[in-house]
């Protein structure tokens, strides 16, 4: 299943980089789907029973969310792959607080894990998080939230067995902006008023990933030379339900004057459909709604033409590296201390051939 996803999604991201070109600066250089594979096919061999006695700690800062359920279950499956027994392999749910998953950190180091590898609840704790754990002599590798830039400077001027695996989310939000370019004025100027009129839901409001799409995505459409009108910026968590609510909300304050639905995640996005239904309106006739991740029910309604698009979030990639990179350090290898990974554009042209390799 993995060798077929990559390969889908290299073809797509050769294709997109060349589209992301000229969209907002800072994207992280593309890291090859294919490499990766390669690198994980490597680490099988080398591994060999070697790692089957490693411990590895897993926390994840909330069981609920959707995508992070998608990561850890291809994370749990892939270090099995890589030669870690199932048995060993311990994932915690910090239930979104942070003093939890610090309480989760302190019980994986007493019970002497090998390895840890931290989605924190908050990444402004990651400093106190890296010296606890480099303290206990324990390799960490973060997912998902990236620790700020001086954190990560740290792990280099130190030489620490810390690393970071993701995405940039300036990517993400570039590809939603463009999507919705891509559909023109005309299209997308329902009221007539020359500007793109749009109500933006916001993830985790501390997380860079909210931060960053919420302001590429618009970027990209300034950039293309649109006037926008923001009518409103609410934080919705990431939650499909507080989506639902806040979209609900803004289509009876602004009716008909909401052309386009941004949303920092997928779950969101779906929350924003259903109070879009609710109202009467219909994505692609009388509104535009995009969110960020591919989850499988997203891709299915980009089919459909109930959301325009998505941006695939490649939790395969990010899990695979990740597990990768705790089986280097395991083995005496270093890691870089950040490794990236591409987003994919999602629209009804490739939406299929992305929900195929998902399967
Ligand atoms: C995903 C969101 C998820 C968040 C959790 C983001 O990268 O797009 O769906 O809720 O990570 O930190």
């Amino acid at each position: 299943m993995a060798k077929r996803l990559l390969a889908v999604l290299l073809a797509g991201v050769m294709t997109l980089s060349l589209a992301a070109c000229g969209g907002a600066g800072g994207a992280a250089p593309a890291q090859e789907a294919a490499p990766a594979a390669a690198a994980a096919d490597a680490a099988a061999g080398a591994a060999g029973g070697d790692l089957s006695s490693k411990k590895v700690g897993v926390c994840i800062y909330q069981f609920s969310d959707n995508f992070m359920t998608l990561f850890r279950t291809e994370l749990e499956s892939y270090l099995i792959s890589l030669g870690f027994a199932k048995e060993n392999i311990t994932i915690q749910d910090g239930a979104n607080d942070q003093g939890t998953q610090s309480n989760q950190i302190d019980a994986f180091i007493a019970d002497g894990v090998d390895v840890l590898i931290i989605n924190p609840v908050n990444s402004s704790s990651a400093a106190t998080i890296t010296d606890k754990v480099v303290g206990a002599g324990i390799p960490l590798v973060y997912i998902n939230r990236e620790p700020d830039a001086d954190e990560e400077k740290r792990w280099a001027d130190n030489d620490w067995n810390v690393t970071y695996v993701g995405c940039d989310a300036r990517q993400s939000g570039t590809m939603q902006g463009e999507i919705i370019g891509d559909l023109g004025l005309d299209a997308l100027d329902f009221n007539k008023n020359g500007k793109v009129d749009y109500i933006m839901i916001e993830g985790d409001p501390e997380n860079v990933d909210a931060q960053y799409r919420t302001e590429f995505s618009v970027k990209a459409l300034t950039d293309a030379g649109f006037e926008v009108n923001c009518l409103t910026d609410q934080v919705g968590n990431w939650d499909q339900a507080q989506g639902q609510q806040l979209v609900a909300n803004a289509l009876s304050q602004y009716g008909n004057d909401i052309e386009v639905v941004f949303c920092n995640n997928d779950a969101m996005a779906l929350g924003a459909l259903q109070a879009i239904e609710a109202a009467g309106r219909k994505v692609g006739t009388d509104i535009y709604l995009v969110g960020v991740d591919a989850l499988t029910e997203v891709v299915e309604d980009v089919i459909a033409g109930s959301i325009t698009g998505t941006v695939f979030n490649d939790h395969v990639s990010q899990s695979h590296s990740a597990a990768d990179a705790a089986a280097n350090y395991l083995k005496g290898t270093k890691n870089e201390h950040y490794i990236g990974c591409d987003y994919v554009k999602v629209t009804t042209e490739n939406a299929q051939a992305i929900l195929d390799s998902l399967k």
